[in-house]
């Protein structure tokens, strides 16, 4: 009998809850209603994004409805970001307004949501204290400059393992940086996680569980039920990544209590520890902002140098250009530094060139209006939409670059003013504003460094003696955005 009211209520709530709705953005603000493809009772616009990769079918939309777009997803509101002037008022004008998140379900998992600094509201203090710590104690000049060796040892670890490799050796660079420890090594001899499975493939589970569609998402009200099982699928897996953190976490606390001297190894785990000595976050943070780093970071390090080395194997004439810079600046020099790197502009403008092309994140994370009072070119975005940035189609976009579609690094060259912070919303590929990515600084220095790694060591062909015009390029949107077909490609070594 219960669940015969429960199926009532639902089948009189679902179409009423929408004519409401869908009537509030019509007339609610008295400003021009917000255009979109027409949505259909119940689904909405889902029908409308069924094929392909999301970030291209939102840019199609966007071309026949305009940079200020309308979606209504399940019983959900969004509102499409995709154009360069838009997403410039968005970001100028409304920052701290749209510095809300949309939390899908599955960042529920384990209570994560309410700890995380990707999903947790701006106006948090608790976020405040997360991205402050990040802020101060991993990706400060100071905190960078600290542990410039050890990112200098682990990329040039690429050059031993080359491919597949990247991965390993990003994985190690977060885990050497967060607690001295290369987990790529470790974890295939011990089973710390108290599991077989490769804390890559946890991780791989983890992060692409977040494109799932998940009816959750869509109807909120049906959240409580988690009728896909994807927030228990999601909680399970976590627990496992929580159970490897845990180890770490207690091995040291262990070590420290052994020990009279603190903080002798001058990683970022001692200073989570000394912070929770103090008082000032619990042990929980230390295990989910430990998580937060590997899920966000080692991934978004990796697609880029993949996307960076795709594009160079695609043109030639590029790769021929920036070994040239490369080796004409570092020569025979065995260790390459980050210091090296640093006068390498045209290197940089390759990189930079990859990342407009190719964000890793092409949608962000979801942004939520959080006040009502938000207007972007004439439209208003009420409170509690989601906002969702098309960086993708914002950094393509010809009203700000002559032909975006084509892969041209000197556009770069003469505009020193497009740097990593976002402040020109045509190249922001870390986000911009209040949430800009907290690891940038460190990205910056990375990604350069392992790219020049792999470049002044050996000579790059694509296998099977393609022709560079017969290299797939095409993208596959997996939460993050990467190659269709994984890169594949040869090395020689320089003699
Ligand atoms: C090339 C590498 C990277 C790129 C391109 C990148 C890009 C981004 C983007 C686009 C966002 C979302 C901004 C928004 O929604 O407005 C973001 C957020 C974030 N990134 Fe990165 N990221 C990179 C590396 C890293 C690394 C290494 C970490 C490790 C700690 C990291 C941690 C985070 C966190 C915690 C957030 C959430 C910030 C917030 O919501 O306040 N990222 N990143």
């Amino acid at each position: 009998m219960e669940r015969q009211l429960w199926l009532l209520w639902a089948a009189l709530a679902v179409p009423l809850l929408y004519c409401l709705t869908n009537l509030r953005r019509r007339l609610g603000t008295g400003r021009r209603p917000l255009p979109g493809p027409t949505p259909l009772p119940l689904i909405g616009n889902l029908i409308d994004l069924r094929r392909g990769n999301l970030h291209h079918t939102l840019a199609r939309l966007a071309r026949t409805h305009g940079p200020v777009m309308y979606l209504r997803l399940g019983l959900t509101d969004a509102v499409v970001v995709s154009s360069r002037d838009a997403a410039s008022e968005a970001f100028m004008r409304h920052d701290r307004r749209l510095a809300g998140r949309a939390i899908p379900d599955i960042a529920r998992a384990l209570g994560f949501s309410e700890r995380a600094i990707n999903w947790l509201p701006s106006s948090d203090p608790h976020w405040k204290t997360l991205r402050g710590v990040l802020a101060t104690h991993i990706f400060s000049s100071r905190a960078l400059a600290a542990a410039r060796g050890v990112r200098e040892r682990k990329v040039r670890d690429l050059e031993v393992y080359v491919g597949r490799a990247v991965y390993g050796a990003m994985l190690n660079l977060m885990s050497s940086i967060v607690f001295s420890v290369d987990v790529v090594a470790d974890m295939d001899m011990d089973a710390a996680a108290g599991s077989t499975q490769g804390i890559r493939e946890l991780l791989n589970d983890l992060v692409s569980s977040a494109a799932k569609p998940n009816v959750s998402d869509l109807f909120p009200f049906l959240r409580p039920f988690d009728l896909q099982g994807w927030r228990r699928w999601t909680a399970k897996k976590l627990e496992k990544f929580y159970r490897f953190l845990d180890d770490m976490i207690d091995r040291r606390l262990t070590e420290d209590s052994d020990s009279s001297s603190r903080d002798k190894h001058g990683d970022f785990l001692d200073v989570l520890i000394q912070l929770m000595s103090a008082g000032k976050l619990a042990r929980g943070d230390i295990t989910s902002l430990l998580f937060e780093v590997f899920a966000s970071g080692t991934d978004a390090l990796v697609v880029t140098v993949e996307w960076t080395m795709a594009e160079l194997l695609r043109n030639p004439r590029v790769m021929a250009k920036v070994r040239a810079e490369i080796q004409g600046t570092l020569g025979s020099k065995e260790a390459i530094e980050e210091s090296d790197v640093a006068c390498l502009r045209y290197l940089m403008a390759v990189m930079k060139e990859a990342m407009r092309l190719h964000p890793v994140a092409p949608l962000m994370l979801p942004h939520m209006a959080m006040e009502d009072g938000v207007e972007i070119q004439g439209h208003a975005v009420p409170k509690g939409h989601t906002v969702i940035f098309n960086t993708w189609a914002i950094m393509r976009d010809p009203a700000a670059w002559e032909r975006p579609n084509e892969f041209i690094p000197e556009r770069f060259m003469d505009r020193p003013e497009m740097v990593f912070k976002g402040k020109e919303p045509e190249f922001s590929p870390f986000g911009s504003g209040l949430r800009l990515c907290p690891a940038q600084p460190m990205a910056e220095r990375v990604v350069p460094l392992g790219l020049a790694s792999l470049l002044h060591a050996f000579e790059w062909r694509l296998p099977n003696g393609l022709l560079p015009d017969e290299f797939d390029l095409s993208e596959r949107f997996n939460h993050t955005n990467v190659p269709a077909v994984p890169l594949k490609a040869v090395p020689f070594a320089i003699t």
